[in-house]
């Protein structure tokens, strides 16, 4: 059975991968430092699977911790998504971005090719986009200025794969640009534990509808879309996580010093407004939300071509906003 490393593997999305790789028959192998979710995480990938992954607890920036881990392990390929995502906290504390997110990066590339590891799938965003002067997104749209360090750390290691294959190394890589990953896993058993005051727009609305939250404030309604708020494309976690499986089983099929981009979305926008009421639909419960001002730095509106994942990948995704909002509320109401 192939063994996968997934830093960043007891994360939200990593989790969500870790469950769709074991049920593709491979074996995740998770490296966490849990800065931002809970060991308790492997406890529920053990009941969803029936499998114990192994975990290893450290910062992939650290090339010691990688060599034992090699030691220990014969690594077919790595999905590498342990990064700091905080947009607003970027801003804050750019420094702390810029080493982890690229020196992680650049700790692992140089550590897979003394290990003779040629597969790597990187997590990406729709953000090294900005606000596209067209839609939908197609994977020749022009990445613009980022919005935040965060984003400019995306931007970065994505030119940091192209430059490095383009040596010759021998690798093949994919880099997947993330629209905006919702939902949970249907057995309500995994899910994104966002510490603190939730920043994104779904775990703000199921803590509200949850009474941990007094109210939502949507941000801005007089924006030039459909109801005023603003469009992005809302991508099933699982969906997501399907998608890095089949990305790395074809670069499984790919000759050497390849690389590509593909974006992860729905191909449909939807408003947050209409994301709302979906939530309200599936809770059947109303939620309490207010209109307020526009929230700086926000993207009018993004929502994705998936024609190339589509064709080159045949990944399509099987989960609706409807799903996802029912998928997330059962999530939040099982932390209850
Ligand atoms: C979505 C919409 C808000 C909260 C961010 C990162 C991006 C990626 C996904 C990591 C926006 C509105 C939100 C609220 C609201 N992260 N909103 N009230 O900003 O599209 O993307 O998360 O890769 O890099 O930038 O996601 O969920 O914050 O916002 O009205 O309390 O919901 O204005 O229109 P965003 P989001």
């Amino acid at each position: 059975m192939k063994k996968i490393l997934i830093t960043g593997g007891a994360g939200y999305i990593g989790s969500h991968t870790a469950v769709e790789l074991w049920n593709a028959g491979m074996e995740p192998i998770i490296l966490d430092d849990l800065s931002n979710t809970d060991e308790k995480v492997l406890d529920r990938l053990e009941e969803i699977t029936g499998k114990r992954f192994t975990f290893y607890k450290g910062d992939c920036n650290c090339r010691a911790l990688l060599d034992q881990l090699a030691k220990e392990h014969e690594i077919s390929g790595v999905i590498h998504f342990a990064a700091f995502k905080a947009v607003g906290e970027s801003t804050q504390q750019p420094l702390k971005y810029y080493r982890n997110n690229i020196g992680s990066l650049l700790v692992l590339l140089d550590w897979m090719k003394d290990q003779g590891i040629q597969d790597i799938v990187f997590s990406s965003s729709c953000t090294v986009y900005g606000q596209p002067d067209v839609l939908p997104v197609t994977e020749a749209t022009p990445r613009k200025e980022a919005e935040s360090p965060y984003g400019n750390t995306k931007k970065i290691c994505e030119d940091i794969l192209v430059d490095y294959v383009k040596s010759k190394p021998g690798v093949r890589a994919i880099s997947l640009r993330y629209f905006n990953p919702v939902g949970a896993h249907p057995s309500a058993k995994i899910g994104e534990l966002p510490l603190g005051v939730p920043q994104n727009l779904v775990p703000f609305i199921t803590q509200t509808a949850a009474g941990i939250r007094e109210k939502l404030t949507v941000f801005g309604n007089d924006y030039d879309t459909p109801d005023g708020s603003c469009v992005r494309d809302y991508i099933h976690v699982v969906d997501l996580a399907d998608a890095h499986v089949k990305a790395l089983s074809f670069l499984d099929r790919q000759g050497n010093d390849f690389y590509q981009v593909f974006n992860v979305g729905t191909g449909t926008g939807n408003t947050v407004l209409e994301v709302i009421h979906a939530f309200e639909k599936v809770s059947g419960q109303k939620l309490n939300y207010v209109i307020g001002p526009r929230r700086p730095g926000d993207v009018v509106k993004t929502w994705a071509d998936t024609t190339k994942i589509n064709q080159v990948l045949g990944w399509y995704p099987k989960f609706s906003l409807e799903d996802s909002m029912r998928d997330s509320w059962n999530w939040q109401k099982s932390l209850m």
